[in-house]
């Protein structure tokens, strides 16, 4: 794949992408490897330094298929991963990166601030430097009040929030984050856009799933939209609403999707694209 290197400010030094997925392919096998799918049928994308970039797509279309391959929590079948100029799961990396999982798991019996702390000494971090982030994390999600309750006792949007400030107790360059709004109410999703803004503006990259059109929208850059597999289509959040073609980033999808989808369909009716003259 060609890579999406940009030029920086100055129009020098080339700057690499944060993120540069190439051509990833993963079959998945089940009834004891009789039998084969392929969830992910060849995707590239390029997230850039300080973007937002957001992976949209039905469920089961391979989203976080591919967030896993990106942190090198899942190996590809083929296809190559970099992620700030390193392999995907690079221990390295890893120190530089946070990650939001689907489904989080928890230690129930720790308290919120308890959790924290032990996230922080995964990463090495001294004491000092553990208490002072996870105030000051506790705080930016809005836990300060429960942080001294057990977890089990959290509910589920209370857990979501903790979960985004684990992502960030190692102040990443780039957030992987699955689903970030999963759980949240309307004010958790304020909450959770605002704290999006904020680490753009920190400059940071920050890659996200999610089915809340409205939310990416607001927050995001650029998006991808993945169905069956496959990447669709990239796009600027911007260039989609200056095409004025679409009433909402709802609109796009719904038309990228039924697009693809029928596209697919024909190709399966046909055994092969369809010709132009054919149509
Ligand atoms: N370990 C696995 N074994 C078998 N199939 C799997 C496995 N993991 C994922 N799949 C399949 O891969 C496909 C993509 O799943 P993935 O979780 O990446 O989707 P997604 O886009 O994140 O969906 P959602 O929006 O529901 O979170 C699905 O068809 C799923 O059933
Ligand atoms: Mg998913």
């Amino acid at each position: 794949m060609t890579s999406e290197s940009e030029q920086s400010k100055n129009g020098e030094q080339p700057v690499a992408p944060a993120v540069e997925a190439a051509n990833l392919v993963k079959d998945v096998f089940s009834d004891f490897l009789r039998k084969r799918t392929r969830v992910l049928q060849g995707v590239s994308l390029t997230v850039r330094r300080g973007e937002t970039y957001g992976l949209l797509g039905p469920n089961g279309a391979g989203k976080t298929t591919t967030l896993k391959i990106l942190l090198g929590l899942m190996r590809p079948t083929s296809g190559k991963v970099t992620v700030l100029d390193g392999p995907a799961g690079d221990r390295k990396t890893l120190y530089r990166i946070g990650y939001l999982p689907e489904n989080p798991y928890f230690y129930s019996h720790l308290t919120g601030a308890e959790f924290l702390d032990f996230i922080g000494q995964l990463f090495g971090m001294p004491r000092q430097a553990r208490r002072e982030r996870a105030a000051e994390l506790l705080d930016l999600v809005k836990m300060r009040d429960a942080a001294e309750r057990p977890m089990r006792k959290y509910s589920k949007g209370m857990l979501q929030r903790l979960g985004i400030a684990q992502s960030l107790i190692n102040d990443p360059e780039v957030v992987f984050w699955d689903e970030p709004m999963s759980g949240l109410d309307p004010i958790g999703r304020r909450d959770v856009r605002e704290i999006l803004k904020q680490l753009k503006q920190a400059g940071k990259t920050i890659f996200l799933n999610s089915h809340l059109l409205p939310d990416v929208n607001e927050v995001c850059d650029r998006i991808g939209i993945m169905n069956k597999g496959k990447l669709v289509c990239q796009q600027r959040i911007a260039a989609i609403s200056a095409t004025g073609n679409y009433r909402d980033l709802e609109d796009y999808f719904l038309t990228m999707i039924a697009e693809n989808s029928a596209a697919e369909k024909a190709v399966d009716e046909t055994g092969g694209p369809i010709e132009d003259s054919q149509r």
